[in-house]
């Protein structure tokens, strides 16, 4: 007993060093950026930046997420593959399809759908022409149905970009898209 290790510490995740020049990798600004959140861990658990990684990659090509985009950051983070695309689509943020040049997610989670969100969605396809996963024809926005923003005191939430927007009615939503560029 008098051995054994007082904590146990889980092990760093695997690593895989590709076989590339990461000087080629993405952009040198996206690097820089990306950099500061590897900065933020102990080297061997530099895989713990692969979210805001993945953000700043968005970011920069129109709001979503190629496969090159993603292998490319496998290797800069000496990841496997798999495992970035593990993270791109299980969560609602990042996108793998092109989008408009806003994103309106609309939370339908059990308070806001309560709340007037299913309106709200069928208003913006009646108004608008987009129904949730659809694109307007002009390119301005993306519609999607996100869950739950935590914002649930203030039923319906809506993320406009990375704007929250709450207690949305049909007539807000009008305003907040004819507001878009
Ligand atoms: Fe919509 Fe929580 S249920 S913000």
């Amino acid at each position: 007993r008098g051995d054994r290790p007082l904590m146990s510490f889980r092990n760093a995740p695997l690593a895989v060093i590709h076989d590339v020049d990461k000087e080629t990798l993405l952009t040198p600004e996206i690097r820089a950026e990306i950099d500061k959140h590897v900065a933020k861990y102990p080297p061997e658990w530099k895989q713990s930046a692969v979210m805001p990684a993945l953000t700043i990659v968005q970011d920069h090509n129109g709001g979503w997420l190629t496969q090159e985009l993603m292998d490319q950051l496998a290797a800069y983070l000496d990841m496997p593959e798999v495992a970035v695309y593990e993270v791109a689509t299980f969560y609602a943020m990042y996108d793998l399809e092109p989008v408009g040049r806003h994103k309106i997610c609309v939370c339908n989670s059990v308070s806001c759908m309560l709340g007037g969100a299913e309106a709200l969605l069928e208003h913006i396809e009646k108004r608008h022409g987009v129904a949730p996963g659809g694109t307007s024809k002009d390119g301005k926005f993306t519609v999607k149905e996100f869950e739950c923003l935590g914002a649930c005191r203030h039923a319906p939430a809506v993320m406009v970009d990375k704007a929250y927007h709450e207690c949305v009615t049909p007539d807000a939503i009008d305003k907040i898209i004819s507001k878009l560029d």
